[in-house]
């Protein structure tokens, strides 16, 4: 972790002022700019009632974000279960902890909304997701992804 790069960094509620930053990281880390799909999925989770999108800025610039959710019962889960579904970091300012704060911060917000477990799923040839996961507390959970190709 780098204690002073990260006292730069400033973690903020997601708006949609935030979605080209994020567009752009996309497209650094998977080679294409995804506009629609993340216009869509910014707008739904900035609609949510807690704050479960969060970005960090280095000099007002997007250099990471993360979004998640709160559930309602539509996985037969029960509504105190928080859901990560991206998280992503400029990959020129990768492991310096960046990550982690936005994780940190998300935990904090579910917390405050009577979250008690966290789930998310990731690829299994994703090895560098998997193991920041594991860095920063997550193991495997108790449910199982099923799979029907059609
Ligand atoms: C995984 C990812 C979010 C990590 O971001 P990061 O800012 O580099 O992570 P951090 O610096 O906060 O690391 C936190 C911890 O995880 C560990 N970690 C992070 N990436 C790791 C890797 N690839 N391998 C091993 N450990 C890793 C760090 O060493 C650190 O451990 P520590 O707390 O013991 O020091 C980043 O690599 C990323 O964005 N990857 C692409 C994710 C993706 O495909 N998203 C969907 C498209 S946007």
């Amino acid at each position: 972790m780098d204690k002073d790069f990260l006292k730069r960094v400033s973690l903020k509620s997601l708006s949609p002022s935030h979605v080209e930053g994020i567009i752009e990281i996309d497209r650094r880390i998977l080679g294409k700019r995804r506009q629609s799909f993340w216009k869509k999925k910014v707008s739904a989770v900035e609609s949510n009632v807690s704050p479960t999108g969060i970005v960090a800025e280095l000099d007002n610039k997007v250099i990471g974000f993360i979004l998640g959710e709160i559930s309602g019962w539509e996985f037969g889960v029960p509504a105190s279960v928080g859901w990560i579904d991206t998280i992503g970091v400029d990959p020129k300012y990768q492991k310096r902890g960046v990550a982690k704060a936005l994780m940190g911060e998300l935990i904090n917000n579910f917390r405050k909304s009577g979250v008690k477990n966290i789930y998310t799923l990731v690829n299994w040839s994703d090895w560098d997701l998997l193991q920041f996961f594991r860095r920063v507390g997550f193991t495997r959970g108790d449910m199982i992804n099923l799979e029907l190709k059609t």
